[in-house]
């Protein structure tokens, strides 16, 4: 296996039992719903997943939803494996995400934070700003300035 982020199209098993654990680690109750629903966002519904692959093992991943009509993208799930974190990988997989709306035209980024210290911090470090008291947190891209 090469290390580095792939876009990925197709959802097997082992992906979803992968993407399944690191969930699992922080938030339990929320990985058996992705456990079921990745596949299915993915392959039916259009959904964005990239993941960020190790030398065995997928570490992170990135899923969202980017309607070019709306002019608006959301990220669902950012999550990397505990013991992998706070060496980067969020970040580059956040970047990849950002790269590809902005790929697509699309210039407004929003996401729920976590009601973590880790992930406000984390997002705010990424020029994200909160937008109201239910954690919504928000980026706008200049287009014509990148
Ligand atoms: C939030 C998360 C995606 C960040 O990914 P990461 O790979 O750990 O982050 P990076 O290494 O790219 O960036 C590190 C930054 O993240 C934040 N961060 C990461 N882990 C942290 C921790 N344990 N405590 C505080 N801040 C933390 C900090 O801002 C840190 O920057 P700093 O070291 O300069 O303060 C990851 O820690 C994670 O999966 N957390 C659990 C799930 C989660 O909360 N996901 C977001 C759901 S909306």
């Amino acid at each position: 296996m090469t290390p580095g982020i792939k876009q990925i199209s197709k959802v097997d098993m082992a992906l979803r039992s992968d993407c399944y654990h690191i969930v699992d680690q922080t938030r339990p109750g929320e990985a058996m719903h992705l456990y079921n629903n990745l596949r299915e966002d993915v392959e039916t519904r259009g959904h964005i997943l990239f993941v960020f692959y190790g030398i065995s093992a997928p570490l992170g991943f990135i899923k969202g939803q980017v309607s070019k009509i709306k002019n608006e993208a959301k990220v669902d799930y950012l999550f990397v494996d505990k013991k992998y974190q706070c060496t980067g990988i969020g970040t580059l997989l956040l970047k990849e995400y950002e790269k590809y709306c902005l790929q697509k035209g699309v210039n407004n980024i929003l996401l729920y934070s976590a009601p973590t210290i880790q992930a406000y911090r984390f997002y705010s470090n990424n020029g994200y700003v909160m937008l109201n008291e239910n954690r919504l947190m928000a980026k706008k891209f200049n287009l014509r300035s990148r």
